[in-house]
């Protein structure tokens, strides 16, 4: 009853979110994928619906509920993640790129099951390097800053040094980090916004209340950046 009469801060907003991990299959019934739950991506979508934007939720597999009120497009890998990703563009004013999209594929993923062989030996994996979708989604970013672009970047150590430099790399104007062996599956987390003027700590919290103080955090950015 309350939430109804709070001001909703990404109203008339159109937020396209990816989540989960990407499966970059090997043959027809086995791949590569990570521990990625979409947990986080899936409370970013339920936060930015609660704000009053029209959500649109790119997701990996994983095993949640669509969140009320929120569009849902399923897809397996990277390269099907980055098509959706592209096909759902025009028009969005924020793009949040929470999935944890694998970095590479199988090259040459067999349209049969591998057989396992007598003699021992082994199948010869090659892989070629994904498309980078946030990179993808930042170079059409418009002169007046949309869609506004924030990744996520699960490190393992040197958070503060690596976010900073991943934020300029991606060439994005926020990126949210965390340390990856404590967010994966975990239903609570730390995190910290890397901005143009330096870093925020947000402390420790369950993921749906980090997700709703990301998304004000985006609702005043484009405030500012005004459309
Ligand atoms: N990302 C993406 N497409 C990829 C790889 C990453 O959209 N092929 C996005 C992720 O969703 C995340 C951000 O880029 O928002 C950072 O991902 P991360 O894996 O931390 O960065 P990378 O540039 O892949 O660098 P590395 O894995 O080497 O640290
Ligand atoms: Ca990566």
């Amino acid at each position: 009853i309350i939430a109804a009469f709070q001001p909703k801060s990404l109203a008339g907003r159109r937020i396209l979110i990816t989540a989960g991990p990407t499966f970059e299959p090997i043959d027809p019934v086995r791949g590569i994928t990570n521990l990625s739950s979409g947990k986080m991506g899936y409370a970013v979508a339920r936060a930015a619906r609660e704000a009053g934007a029209e959500v649109l939720l790119v997701s990996g597999p994983t095993a949640l509920e669509t969140p009320f009120g929120v569009q849902r497009v399923n897809v397996q890998s990277a390269q099907q993640m980055h098509d959706a990703v592209m096909d759902a563009l025009g028009g969005q004013h924020v793009f949040v790129s929470v999935a944890a999209v694998a970095d590479w594929r199988v090259a040459n993923p067999s349209t049969q099951k591998v057989k396992k062989s007598a003699d021992g030996s082994v199948p010869q994996l090659q892989f070629e390097q994904n498309p980078d979708i946030l990179a993808a989604v930042a170079a059409r970013t418009s002169l007046a800053g949309y869609p506004y672009c924030v990744g996520f970047a699960a490190e393992s150590e040197n958070l503060l040094e690596y976010g900073a430099a991943k934020r300029e790399r991606k060439g994005i104007p926020l990126l949210v980090g965390n340390i990856g062996h404590q967010t994966f599956g975990q239903d609570d987390n730390t995190i910290i916004l890397f901005d143009e003027n330096g870093h925020t700590i947000l402390p420790r919290a369950d993921k749906l209340t980090l997700a709703r103080q990301l998304v004000s955090e985006i609702s005043k950015r484009i405030e500012k950046n005004s459309l």
